[in-house]
């Protein structure tokens, strides 16, 4: 690998909730900290315990050694930047600037687009389980949220249920979708037919999409993302579609999503209410950290860190396999999110979740209770650490949590 994604970076008092938060009562929000002898392993929020991809430092630093920062316009290269990666990546055509409009974050973008396509209190359909952001935000700020599970084929992979969709939208008079590509929390990267199907679906009805693309980066194994707005020429016009360098180079304490519309009222409309709280605005340092992110050296890195996230995942799921009776869970094709369901081993075990998720923070595997995104007995894991401190913290699991000696 030329990249270093093996080396175990101390991020203690560096800015990182990942490890701040845990056991700390300032921060309280994170899991509890370990008993004496063990150390944290961050397996909760998501963000990445690795070193970030060096053409995003260089670029930082090439602009902080022009020290003044006043008001400016977005540079050309950001847009170019962003067309740029979604060609390459995403085999999209070149995205023309005037489609592009920035966001502080994907879940405000979310929030924008919502505001132009509802009113207060309408219902908006989700698949569930439910990343937790949409739940709070759709909550926060007047929505309904109309849930579709989705269901388990018979090869275990989560698909969409069409037939509840349609009566959901019917029933409830719905008109827009948050639709989440690749899906958090299941890691489900959907298929072209799967989307050709529900943007049929989404026509028929008159549903606008607000698409979440922010994982569309991390797609594990042979897995391809297939942008929304390339299904067809209608998708394209009745979506809105959010991304972020975030996930993908673990930036999120820098600050700085974007949006993509085609359709030229939709935009107009959205431009104007992301605009109306006067602090939705690029910092220049995250400017040209995406700039450095969507280039050459950042595809080349991006590219290694998919094959360290897939060996982590291929060693996970093997592991829970293998060794963890009566605890399931479908291999992820996109994000670094494992989605655990515990149930067989909770109800034979006589546990609750928050006994097994404790017993687990106890010897520091900082993992993340999964059953505020569904299902009653889950744990929701971040596999994007180093190899080594994946196999520690499996080992652990393995020896305290699942199969302790009695
Ligand atoms: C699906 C999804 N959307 C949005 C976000 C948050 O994005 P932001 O911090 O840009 O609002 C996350 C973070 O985990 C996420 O998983």
């Amino acid at each position: 690998m030329k990249y270093d994604f093996e080396s175990l970076i101390d991020r203690r008092g560096m800015d990182a909730i990942a490890v701040d938060a845990v056991g700390n009562p300032e921060i309280p929000m994170g899991p509890d900290g370990p008993k004496d002898g063990f150390d944290v392993i961050p397996m909760w929020i998501a963000d990445m315990s690795f070193v970030t991809a060096p053409s995003i430092t260089e670029a930082m630093k090439k602009r902080l050694d022009h020290p003044l920062f006043g008001y400016f316009a977005t540079r050309k290269e950001y847009y170019e930047a962003i067309s740029f990666w979604h060609q390459k990546r995403n085999n999209m055509p070149p995205i023309p600037a005037e489609a592009i409009g920035y966001e502080n974050g994907v879940l405000g973008g979310v929030i924008s687009a919502l505001n132009v396509l509802c009113s207060k209190g309408d219902n908006v359909l989700l698949h569930s389980p439910t990343y937790i952001g949409f739940q709070f935000s759709l909550a926060d700020n007047g929505y309904h949220m109309i849930q579709s599970p989705l269901i388990k084929d018979e090869n275990g992979i989560d698909r969409m249920d069409l037939a509840d969709m349609e009566e959901k939208i019917i029933r409830n008079h719905i008109h827009a979708a948050v639709f989440c590509s690749p899906h958090n929390p299941t890691g489900r990267v959907w298929e072209r037919e799967e989307l050709e199907d529900m943007y049929a679906l989404f026509k028929k009805h008159d549903v606008y999409v607000v698409c979440d693309e922010i994982w569309s980066d991390l797609l594990i194994g042979d897995s391809r993302h297939i942008p929304a707005q390339s299904i067809s020429e209608d998708a394209r016009n009745r979506t809105v579609a959010l991304y972020a360098p975030s996930k993908t180079f673990s930036l999120a304490g820098l600050i700085g999503s974007y949006r993509i519309v085609y359709n030229p009222y939709l935009r107009d409309r959205i431009e104007k209410e992301q605009a109306l709280s006067h602090y939705n605005s690029m910092n220049v340092l995250s400017m040209y950290a995406l700039i450095g992110a969507y280039s050459e050296t950042g595809m080349e890195w991006l590219d290694e860190l998919k094959t360290v996230l897939t060996e982590n995942v291929d060693y996970a799921c093997r592991f829970i396999e293998e060794k963890f009776k009566g605890v399931c869970t479908s291999r992820p094709q996109g994000t670094y999110m494992l989605f655990v369901d515990c149930t067989g081993w909770c109800k034979e075990h006589g546990r609750t979740i928050h006994e097994v998720e404790k017993a687990a923070w106890d010897v520091g595997v900082a993992l993340q209770d999964g059953t505020m995104f569904g299902g009653e007995y889950t744990l929701r894991l971040n596999l994007a650490l180093p190899h080594s401190r994946l196999i520690e913290a499996f080992d652990r699991l393995d020896r305290y949590v699942f199969n302790p000696a009695e």
